[in-house]
């Protein structure tokens, strides 16, 4: 057994929670869209087409924001066509992912499915294939109230008022060589600023992200981010980060401090973005969506397999998550909240099927994968202010992330109500773990409830037969006396405590 512990104190604050760190991310890719959250021959679709299975369990899952409609598809698409009658939208094929586009969906139904799911709208522009004016257009017919050419095709499409969407990505990715429109940091940088700079002029309050790197492990990483802002700092409000993890060749350890990696990707951009707003005398600090970030199997395979084929809604990218999968992810969350100060957006990518929280058969069933619960759980619980973590624990080694806590943890505070919630990894593959915090700075006095999702297999799945395979569980180790919460962490591990004032 392994020891940890740690004090928690309101006077260590990192930032607010923003609401914006659990969004996700619906993409034109594989079965996100068809036969993810639309499919109107489905036994629970409703009178749009939006299956309502899926929509109860985003709702449930409790994402706030979703960034549409790419990704990779983005960088090649014409919003134009999948706005009017359906029956005169264009087939088109869709480069980035080699399928078919019916553009059945298109931004009006996005919309429509957004209301329903009680979510933001995150909408991204192509500066691939296109450019300033189509994003002016774009955010005319999105945004415009009335009278003028493209604010009267909404309203004739059956959407009266503006949609009034805030938050937009400048493109996508663009330093992928996979991309359509891949560029240079400079040339992306310039378009982006251009295109900043017209939509602001259409309309002012707009949040704008600039595209940054694709990875931490881009060759260009950090010299992308400084050419893109150089061209770009004053027009843009934040810069996005992704990145995607995969345990590599049964490297357990490494694979679980992942969030290593995620800080250090954090830390980087933030300095980046700070050295050249001083460069430029610019007082403004930009901000960080991490835009897209998830655990994907093969994601150094960021394209369409090359086939013969342009298959409608193909299986794509249908990750089956297992329990260390969901650790992972509780870890990663553990991350972006910890950044709470820098990173006021992110989405974990993507929603449905596309490796994902939630799971859908054609025609069938919908459920929670293995990481729809560490999302959902801090999604509900994390509230108020992030307390910073300073953890007393033994270190231990892994290849990829060097020595790194045994645990990782993060706490919120609501003031209001007195409601906290500490949320804990244990990243050891083979040892538990037993907790000591000291939370008497918080006034807790009644432990609520204390949840860990663990299992004798790290490699269990939830599947459409067995939907509830892995899920969280009563830990029953847990106690709240004399100030001071105690749990026994199992290894390969995540936890949440919630605490209340009386
Ligand atoms: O989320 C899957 C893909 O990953 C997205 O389309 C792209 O932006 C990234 O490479």
């Amino acid at each position: 057994m392994h020891h940890a512990s740690f004090t928690l104190d309101p006077a260590f604050t990192v930032a607010p929670v923003n609401r914006r760190t659990f969004g996700g991310f619906v993409e034109h890719l594989g079965r996100c869209v068809y036969t993810g959250i639309y499919e109107p021959d489905h036994p629970t679709a409703d009178a749009d087409g939006f299956r309502r299975d899926v929509l109860d369990l985003t709702r449930e899952l409790g994402v706030t924001t979703v960034r549409y409609p790419g990704g990779n598809f983005v960088s090649g698409y014409r919003w134009e066509d999948g706005v009017g009658p359906r029956d005169r939208r264009p087939v088109r094929r869709d480069l980035a992912w080699h399928s078919t586009e019916t553009n059945e969906v298109g931004l009006d139904e996005f919309m429509r499915w957004s209301a329903k799911a009680g979510v933001e709208p995150m909408m991204a522009v192509n500066l691939g294939t296109r450019g300033v004016a189509e994003a002016l257009d774009l955010l005319e017919y999105a945004n415009h109230p009335k009278g003028t050419l493209l604010s009267d095709r909404r309203a004739a499409n059956g959407t009266a008022e503006p949609h009034g969407i805030t938050m937009w990505c400048l493109g996508n990715e663009m330093d992928g060589p996979w991309q359509v429109g891949h560029t240079t940091a400079r040339e992306y940088g310039r378009l982006a600023g251009q295109t900043a700079r017209a939509m602001r002029m259409a309309q002012p309050g707009l949040e704008l992200v600039a595209c940054g790197s694709s990875g931490s492990a881009m060759a260009t990483f950090g010299a992308w981010e400084a050419g893109v802002l150089a061209e770009c700092y004053d027009a843009v409000d934040a810069i996005s980060l992704h990145a995607y993890y995969e345990e590599h060749d049964g490297d357990l350890a490494s694979f679980l401090a992942s969030g290593a990696d995620m800080d250090r990707s954090i830390d980087a951009v933030t300095a980046t973005a700070d050295a050249v707003g001083a460069r430029l005398g610019d007082r403004k600090r930009i901000r960080l969506s991490f835009d897209e970030w998830n655990v994907w199997y093969q994601s150094r395979h960021r394209a369409a397999a090359p086939r013969e084929d342009w298959p409608t809604a193909p299986r794509l990218l249908e990750d089956h998550y297992h329990l260390a999968d969901a650790v992972v992810v509780g870890g990663l969350l553990i991350a972006l909240l910890r950044h709470s100060d820098r990173v006021t957006a992110a989405c974990q990518a993507q929603l449905v099927n596309v490796i994902a929280p939630i799971m859908t058969e054609p025609g069938g069933r919908a459920w929670r994968q293995t990481v729809f619960h560490p999302f959902a759980e801090t999604a509900r619980a994390a509230k108020g202010e992030v307390l910073r973590v300073e953890p007393v624990a033994p270190v231990h080694p892994t290849a990829r992330h060097g020595d790194v806590p045994v645990i990782d943890a993060v706490a919120t505070r609501d003031a209001a109500s007195g409601a906290a919630a500490v949320f804990v990894l244990n990243r050891s593959v083979d040892t538990a773990v037993a907790l000591d915090v000291d939370v008497r700075g918080l006034g807790a006095e009644r432990l609520v409830r204390c949840a860990t999702l663990a299992d004798a297999d790290v490699y269990a799945v939830n599947t459409a037969d067995e939907p509830d395979r892995v899920a969280p569980a009563a830990n029953r180790t847990a106690e709240l006396a004399d100030g001071r919460l105690r749990a026994v962490l199992p290894p390969v591990s995540w936890t949440v405590v919630e605490l209340a004032t009386a």
